[in-house]
């Protein structure tokens, strides 16, 4: 497995980028850069390569996959009885960090849909993954290229830590811009329904569907010991404490912290201040957690975020990173 450096010039970037393109082809694994998060590629139609995806991550058979396309004019190919309001929001959003999960078209290999009637698509907006989808002219599995449970990677050097000896190759794009997974909206029924909250938000959706609201499907964060609560995780214990708490905490020099509020924090304290902009924020908080996972500490503590919408993609994964832990 490789990965070469970016400031390539645009012909020996087109050369990298055909590289990963033609080991798809061959059914090899190949993890490349979106806007969102860094996606781990297998060519959407070859089974034994979707199930290598499963085996990388250690992923359950049951967690189904994301297709990722170059152009609206190959959803035909993947997905039937497309609604009018979901074209809408394809127009509107994509190429972009949100995901349709449509009635599948039955050739889809139920590998990738979990044995589901429905398939997710979606148009990624990073140039990188967009070269690489339009030469590959195919749809491509991409889950995010960690293990299973773990923090998504935003950086390739995240990703060579997670899957590195176990995947093909990687493409290097430098830091994702939005840092948090896509939204995920159902539009396979007859009411939409947002079932993993993103930076593209409910009223930004509702909007565009001429609605008053979406509905948020409420995320299981039941404290089960064996399901799958503990999701978007660090290895490190994470722990989620309101703002009026966090001073009192500050004497423990063996946590460290993650806040959006400036404290008073005595010198020897690890602590990381991403900023009161939620968009800001996201971008930072995977490569945060992950920084602070390489620490030899005790646990992270991390501050409530404002419980308002512009913060509820966040709230999501904060919630799902410290699920394991009673508070
Ligand atoms: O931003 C993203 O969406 C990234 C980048 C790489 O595109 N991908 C990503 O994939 O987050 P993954 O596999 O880590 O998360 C996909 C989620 C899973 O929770 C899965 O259950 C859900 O999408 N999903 C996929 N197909 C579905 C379907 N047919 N019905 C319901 N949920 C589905
Ligand atoms: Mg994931």
């Amino acid at each position: 497995m490789s990965y070469v450096k970016k400031n390539l010039d645009n012909h020996k970037m087109n050369a990298y980028i055909e590289k990963a393109a033609q080991l798809l082809r061959q059914g090899k694994l190949v993890a490349f850069p979106t806007e969102t998060v860094y996606g781990l590629g297998a060519d959407a139609s070859n089974r034994a390569a979707v199930n290598r995806v499963f085996a990388a991550k250690g992923r359950p058979a049951d967690h189904p996959l994301i297709v990722h396309l170059a152009s609206l004019s190959q959803l035909d190919e993947w997905a039937q009885n497309v609604s009018v309001d979901a074209i809408e929001l394809a127009r509107a959003f994509w190429p972009g960090p949100l995901t349709l999960i449509l009635q599948k078209k039955s050739h889809v290999l139920p590998e990738v849909t979990g044995g589901q009637d429905t398939v997710g698509i979606r148009i990624p907006a990073h140039p990188i993954a967009m070269t690489l989808l339009r030469l590959f002219n195919g749809g491509v599995v991409a889950p995010s290229a960690n293990q299973f449970t773990h923090v998504s990677p935003t950086t390739a050097a995240a990703v060579q830590e997670e899957l590195g000896d176990k995947i093909d190759f990687i493409l290097d794009g430098g830091e994702c811009k939005v840092g948090i997974e896509s939204t995920i909206i159902d539009m396979s029924g007859n009411e939409p329904i947002i079932l993993r909250p993103g930076m593209i938000s409910a009223q930004q959706i509702a909007k565009v569907l001429q609605r008053e609201s979406v509905a948020i499907k409420q995320s299981s964060t039941t404290r089960v010991p064996g399901m799958h609560a503990v999701h978007y995780a660090p290895t490190t214990p994470a722990e989620l404490v309101d703002t009026q708490r966090i001073p009192a905490l500050l004497q423990h020099k063996e946590y460290a912290f993650i806040t959006h509020t400036v404290f008073d924090a005595p010198s020897d304290v690890t602590i990381k201040n991403l900023t009161k902009d939620p968009v800001h924020y996201a971008h930072d908080l995977y490569r945060t957690l992950r920084e602070l996972d390489h620490l030899p500490i005790k646990k992270i503590i991390i501050e409530n975020v404002p419980n308002t919408p512009d913060w509820e993609a966040i709230r999501d994964r904060l919630t799902k990173a410290t699920s394991a832990l009673t508070v």
